[in-house]
């Protein structure tokens, strides 16, 4: 399996690509790789002749230095895991120098207000800081296609409008989110929860089709009166934020519109790990 740690370096074994037209997916993620990463890379590995994942922690995105610290940083297990998979896989594993050269900052961008909401509003300049390392890995790799989990629903819509508004040369694919089999949401933060924690978050996702079977029959804002009542009752975990919003701009909705589709957002608080998770309603 290849790795690389340099840009300079991972740039210099794709020209052969560029220069032969291989199409090129890539994996963006931080590590800690879990079966929802990998099935973006089999799909990937499905789509294109060369794939590559990066594996890198980004500190422009983290608004909260304690969370960047606890984040979980495994990149030995991530290769083996990579290597089951297949060994043609290329590993992008880059330090924070090599990627802003001793200028750690975000650049910012305009994302049409798609920003300011749900996550934008509780973790301030973190689409800032993930628009700028999007960007430049995809400078970087130029991936024909480049892969998204879906449970970062709203930074999937985001890396869509900075495509869009740069013009820059890939399809963003968005892929569904992958859970465990009690239903919560695969994700790189699962690895801080104890096992007794992992069970009892199961209610995330069972309270989010509850809140879906009933939009059938009620107001967006008598769902999201139920479900704070819900995570009120339940000791375990303290609510961040509830919200029900048009898919496409991401602004929160008091009136069902029937050409509009709608998707339910949570972010939730067990002890310091924060989850989220989403689901579509109609
Ligand atoms: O979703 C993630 O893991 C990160 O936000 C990403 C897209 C890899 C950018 O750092």
């Amino acid at each position: 399996m290849l790795i690389f740690n340099t840009q300079e370096g991972l740039k210099t074994h794709l020209q052969k690509n560029f220069a032969t037209k291989k199409t090129i997916g890539f994996v963006p993620t931080m590590g800690a790789l879990h079966r929802g990463h990998l099935s973006l890379i089999q799909k990937s590995m499905s789509e294109n002749e060369v794939t590559v994942m990066s594996i890198f922690v980004n500190p422009t995105q983290f608004n909260n230095s304690t969370d960047l610290d606890n984040y979980p940083r495994t990149l030995e297990a991530d290769v083996e895991k990579l290597k089951e998979i297949s060994d043609n896989i290329i590993v992008f594993a880059p330090s924070v120098d090599d990627i802003y050269n001793g200028q750690t900052i975000a650049q910012n961008f305009d994302f049409d207000g798609l920003e300011y909401e749900m996550e934008g509003k509780h973790r301030p300049g973190h689409f800032d800081g993930v628009g700028t390392i999007v960007k430049r890995l995809f400078e970087i790799v130029q991936p024909n296609k480049a892969y998204f989990g879906e449970k970062d629903f709203q930074q999937l819509q985001i890396v869509k409008k900075m495509v869009k508004k740069n013009q820059l040369p890939v399809q963003v694919i968005g892929q569904p989110i992958y859970r465990e089999t009690n239903g919560l949401a695969m994700s790189s933060r699962n690895e801080r929860l104890s096992k007794k924690e992992r069970n009892e978050a199961a209610f995330i996702y069972k309270t989010l089709q509850e809140a879906k079977l009933k939009f059938e029959t009620k107001t967006a804002a008598e769902v999201i009166q139920w479900v704070e009542n819900e995570f009120l009752k339940n000791t375990h975990f303290k609510l961040e934020y509830f919200e029900i919003a048009d898919e496409a701009t991401l602004k929160s909705s008091a009136i069902k519109e029937h050409h509009k589709k709608y998707r339910a957002f949570i972010a939730v608080f067990m002890n310091d790990v924060r989850l989220i998770d989403t689901i579509s309603l109609n």
